[in-house]
């Protein structure tokens, strides 16, 4: 065991990209534990855009980090102490850990353990077999609904949720588009995960590039990014469409709330259907979808992909990583083996 417990607590709200005054780092003392309770390692944490949601003056779907609190954030450990049937010494969990080396289970807020012998890396289970790859099968499967040979276009396409989300529609026949950050991203999207096209949005084309890739329009927007990509897509939608509204990162820094799309009117004409939703709501059948996505990717018919950085102390500036693209796949923290 390390010597201590370092947390990064909040220390102010920031007002764009998290800094060095955004958390305070401590280390206190390992806690211990009562009975009914399990200590927990922590060895992986996930970085989410939704962190920096957390840590905004208002509230989301989740209240927002308090001042002097310990930052939120969904991790993967080992129980190392147990007084505690459901969680056994040796017991690999998920679920809500925080930015901290060892937390203290509580029943208000339990974690998952990972059934034994699952043949995949376990920052694979923060990504693709976790929340991440939940996100994208229901987000695209349900919600989405793709048809085989419709046009399905998806933001931020590089990363987390989009690489699996355009993978998922590939195999229900849909032509898929990725949008994503820079040449490099679009042709890791296009030679390696299989999508029909990629668009460059950091392109000064980009709006023609947009146009070319979807001849016949767009039949499925999976929206993870928000302002003027969105607009864009939105002008291209068909009868019918639908939006599974996931995420809108580019506003995520920013303290006023985007302009309004000014493409909105074209949902009225074209009878669109927009669904926002939030993973959690899916929590009781997550099971399903991860049966679903192992089989998968132990058949090899989905590729995971991982951007890892290594260290505690560098989970701040991984945040930002998210913001500046610096991620392919699911970005996260290594603390510990
Ligand atoms: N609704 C839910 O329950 C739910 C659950 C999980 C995630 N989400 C949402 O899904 C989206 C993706 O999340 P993720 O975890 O998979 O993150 P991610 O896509 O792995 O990382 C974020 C990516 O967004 C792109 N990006 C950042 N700022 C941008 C901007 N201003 N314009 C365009 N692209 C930008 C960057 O890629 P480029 O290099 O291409 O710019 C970056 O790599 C987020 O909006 C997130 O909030 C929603």
């Amino acid at each position: 065991m390390s010597e201590g417990n370092r947390r990064f607590l909040l220390a102010e709200r920031p007002t764009g990209p998290v800094d060095d005054k955004t958390f305070n780092l401590v280390t206190e003392e390992i806690p211990t534990i009562a009975d009914g309770e399990a200590l927990v390692r922590v060895k992986w944490i996930s970085i989410d855009p939704t962190n920096r949601m957390w840590i905004g003056p208002e509230p989301t779907y989740l209240p927002p980090v308090g001042i002097g609190e310990e930052m939120r954030a969904l991790g993967l450990g080992e129980v190392v102490e147990s007084k505690s049937d459901d969680y056994p010494v040796g017991a690999i969990v998920t679920g809500l850990t925080g930015w901290q080396d060892y937390m203290i289970t509580s029943a208000a807020m339990p974690l998952m353990t990972v059934p034994a012998g699952i043949p995949v890396e376990p920052q694979t289970l923060l990504g693709t077999l976790g929340m991440t790859g939940c996100t994208a099968y229901f987000g695209m499967l349900e919600i989405g609904d793709p048809q085989e040979g419709e046009t399905v276009v998806i933001s931020a396409a590089a990363g987390a949720v989009g690489s699996v989300a355009g993978q998922l529609a590939k195999q229900r026949g849909a032509r898929v588009v990725g949008i994503a950050g820079g040449p490099e991203k679009c042709a890791w999207l296009k030679d390696e995960l299989g999508f029909d096209e990629a668009v460059d949005y950091k392109a000064d084309d980009w709006r023609a590039q947009l146009k070319a890739a979807t001849p016949n329009g767009i039949d499925v927007d999976f929206e993870n990014v928000g302002g003027e990509i969105m607009e864009a897509v939105f002008s291209r939608l068909n009868m019918n469409a639908r939006v599974a509204l996931c995420g809108l990162i580019s506003g995520y820094n920013d303290t006023e709330p985007a302009p309004g799309p000014r493409t909105f009117g074209n949902l009225l004409v074209q009878r669109v259907k927009l669904q926002g939703f939030i993973i959690l709501d899916y929590y009781a059948r997550f099971p399903e979808a991860l049966e679903a996505l192992g089989g998968m990717v132990a058949a090899g018919t989905l590729r995971t992909e991982e951007t890892v950085v290594e260290g505690f102390e560098q989970l701040p500036t991984a945040l930002n990583m998210l913001f500046a693209g610096e991620n392919t796949g699911k970005l996260v923290v290594h603390i510990e083996d």
